[in-house]
């Protein structure tokens, strides 16, 4: 079997097993080969074998780590779990019934060696950012990867962070997803429907308190660290898209990038108004409203004013708005 694996990979991946307990599930030949040839024996792992416990020849030599019996698991306090198994689905539905609640389990699909460790090592970064989704209740107390009714977060890389202070609701399936060191807080009484936040590397997306949203996606830009701001009490309507950056480069004759990502700013008390699109650079005062479809790509400074059209421009001024229907409406 070829091993596509370079020397640095794997120095660093035991750099980041090495205070952790992993579990090892499927000591076979597989296995072996991968402690053997990778030197795992600094590592601090435990092989767990099943019914073929007393005669696997790979689970009664000496190989320098601990083997326990799969009733055993929940007594190890293990970090993660790693299948090394021909097929993992099987060995998954063996391993449940001994798991402690949120274990993590890793499948190498297939057993070539490189997807084993890659995926050890994915592993071991969700691990790693196993505190960085955190749930902050009203008394302070912190919840460490909470699991919220129709809310899917995904961490990926070194250090994204989510923080969501309770009271939170997403109504209709939500989802964030954060890359490496990336920053999503949400402040108390957000109430969601389908929000879909994309957060590349370095970038912030603040939420203020009391912000309701029918149906947005906020794609924070994946080469730049930009950010979106958004005050309190806003309301976005449905179909909302927000952006930092234009997604692809664009540049003038000599190479140079015209249209960098920018910041975008919503200030409190602002009503979205539906299909509205925002674009990098947009900066919105309070008490402000966006018209329906309307394409804001401008720092408005005026306070109280219904922004627009496509490109967005001010047609009221003097205006404010709250979230009561209108009478006879519904
Ligand atoms: C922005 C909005 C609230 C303004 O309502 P209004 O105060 O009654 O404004 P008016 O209809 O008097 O319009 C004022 C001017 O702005 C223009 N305008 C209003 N809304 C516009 C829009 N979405 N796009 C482009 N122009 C618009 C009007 O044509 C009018 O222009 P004119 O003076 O040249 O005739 C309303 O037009 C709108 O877009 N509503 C949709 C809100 C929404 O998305 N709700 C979903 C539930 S959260």
């Amino acid at each position: 079997m070829e091993i596509h694996i370079t020397h640095g990979q794997i120095a660093k991946l035991k750099k980041k097993l090495c205070r952790k307990r992993v579990l090892i599930y499927g000591t076979g030949k597989f296995f072996h080969r991968i402690y053997k040839d990778f030197n795992l024996a600094e590592l601090n792992i435990i092989g767990v074998v099943d019914r073929k416990y007393e005669s696997n020849r790979f689970t009664q030599g000496d190989f320098g780590y601990k083997i326990v019996h799969l009733n055993e698991i929940r007594k190890q306090n293990a970090d993660c779990i790693l299948i090394c198994l021909e097929n993992p689905y099987r060995a998954e539905t063996q391993l449940k019934p001994y798991l402690n609640k949120n274990k993590i389990i890793a499948l190498n699909k297939k057993s070539p060696l490189s997807s084993a460790i890659y995926n050890l090592s994915l592993q071991m970064q969700k691990i790693k950012n196993r505190k960085n989704f955190v749930l902050i209740k009203q008394d302070g107390t912190k919840i460490y990867n909470p699991k919220i009714k129709n809310l899917k977060v995904n961490l990926r890389g070194e250090n994204p962070r989510v923080e969501i202070y309770e009271p939170f609701e997403a109504k209709i399936q939500c989802e964030i997803s954060c890359a490496d060191n990336s920053l999503v807080r949400i402040h108390p009484y957000n109430t969601y429907q389908r929000a879909r936040i994309l957060a590349g590397c370095g970038n912030t997306i603040e939420i203020g308190a009391c912000t309701t949203i029918g149906e947005a996606c906020f794609y924070l830009s994946r080469t730049k660290h930009t950010k979106v701001k958004i005050g309190q009490d806003c309301m976005l309507s449905s179909g909302i898209i927000i952006r930092t950056s234009d997604g692809h480069k664009i540049s003038d004759k000599d190479g140079n990038m015209i249209n960098p990502p920018q910041d975008v700013i919503i200030s409190d008390h602002v009503w979205v108004g539906a299909r509205s699109m925002i674009l990098k650079g947009t900066e919105i005062p309070s008490n402000c409203i966006v018209g329906a479809c309307a394409l804001v790509n401008k720092k408005f400074k005026e306070e109280n004013c219904i922004i627009a059209g496509v490109p967005a421009k001010i047609v009221k001024r003097n205006i404010n708005w709250d979230r009561n229907l209108p009478p006879g409406d519904n």
